[in-house]
């Protein structure tokens, strides 16, 4: 691992969005994110495509390689990042099916013990904030570390896109760079020397 001193160290995040769409408002998140993060932390970002549904028949047959790939590069950062948005004022199937594969097996599954941090972005007021709420319960069972704040709610994303996917609101980019150094200094409290 890439590791110096303190705060300086070289932090592996692995992101991934809840949606399958190439124009997400979600997947453009993360690459503002990646675009606006610290220095010492870097961020890698996993397509959820080809994830298929969870099925514990299959699990037990051994994981489908597409899913083995998720597990292997949650197991090997130091901590996720992940942009859901909100279906029917609750976590989206793709985001929720994801993280049910990761949780496996009980115990000693990649998402247990490691830190998280969830964002969210949504064309409507409230901008994801009831998916976020509810992906916070998943990781109690998961025993994830979950950061209580802040909170990044991106509300009338078509507002803050521009047709290319790039974050232009200006307000919205200062805050994700706040959010991303608060993330990278919770990771390090679980992770760092
Ligand atoms: C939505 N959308 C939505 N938005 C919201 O703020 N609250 C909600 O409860 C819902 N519900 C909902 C259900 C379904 C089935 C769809 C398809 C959409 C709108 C949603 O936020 C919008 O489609 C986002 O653009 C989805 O995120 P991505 O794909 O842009 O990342």
């Amino acid at each position: 691992m890439m590791s110096t001193s303190d705060n300086n160290r070289d932090i592996e995040i692995l992101a991934f969005a809840g949606s399958l769409r190439k124009g997400s408002y979600n997947k453009a998140l993360l690459r503002a994110a990646k675009e606006l993060a610290p220095e010492s932390l870097n961020i890698q970002i996993f397509d959820l495509e080809g994830i298929p549904l969870y099925n514990a028949d299959v699990e037990a047959q051994g994981d489908p390689k597409r899913v083995s790939e998720f597990k292997e590069t949650i197991r090997e950062a130091e901590g996720l990042l992940i942009a859901t948005p909100e279906y029917n004022h609750g976590v989206p199937g793709v985001t929720k099916n994801a993280i049910d594969w990761a949780s496996r097996p009980a115990k000693k599954a990649p998402l247990n013990e490691k830190p998280v941090g969830i964002l969210g972005a949504s064309p409507g007021m409230t901008g994801s904030a009831r998916g976020q709420s509810q992906l916070r319960q998943a990781f109690e069972f998961t025993n994830s570390y979950c950061m209580p704040q802040p909170e990044i709610l991106v509300s009338r994303a078509h507002e803050k896109f521009d047709e290319e996917g790039d974050l232009t609101d200006e307000a919205t980019r200062k805050f994700l760079g706040k959010y991303l150094d608060a993330l990278n200094d919770w990771v390090n409290k679980f992770t760092g020397e």
